[in-house]
């Protein structure tokens, strides 16, 4: 009996990893790098326009803000402007 209860629940617990990588997919369409599945969209244009001076955006990912986590400590000076440089080149047609 209880072992059946166990079944019944890991049942729904794999089910729901499956509904949350369906959803996590869905919710970003054609998995493009930079489309914000969580965070703001980052293609189009959007962080030139955001952020004007690069600098500031550089201030902005080291900070983080909200949900978005600080990158001050993960990434050396030289790494987050690589990524920033990437976002408003690479990600920013
Ligand atoms: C190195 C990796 C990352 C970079 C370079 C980055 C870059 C950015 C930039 C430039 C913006 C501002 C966009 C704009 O307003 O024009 C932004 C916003 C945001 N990002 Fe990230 N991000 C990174 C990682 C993440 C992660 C891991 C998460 C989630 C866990 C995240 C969540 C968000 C959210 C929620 C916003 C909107 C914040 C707000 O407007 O208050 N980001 N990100």
């Amino acid at each position: 009996m209880f072992r059946r209860v166990v079944n019944v629940a890991e049942a729904l617990v794999a089910l729901g990893a499956v509904a949350f990588v369906i959803l996590l997919f869905a919710n970003n369409p054609g998995g493009v790098a930079g489309s914000g599945s969580v965070g703001a969209q980052l293609f189009g244009g959007r962080v030139l326009r955001d952020f004007p001076n690069e600098p500031d955006e550089v201030t902005f990912v080291a900070n983080g803000r909200g949900i978005m986590p600080g990158f001050a400590t993960a990434l050396t000076p030289a790494q987050l402007k690589a990524v920033v440089d990437y976002t408003r080149t690479g990600l920013a047609k």
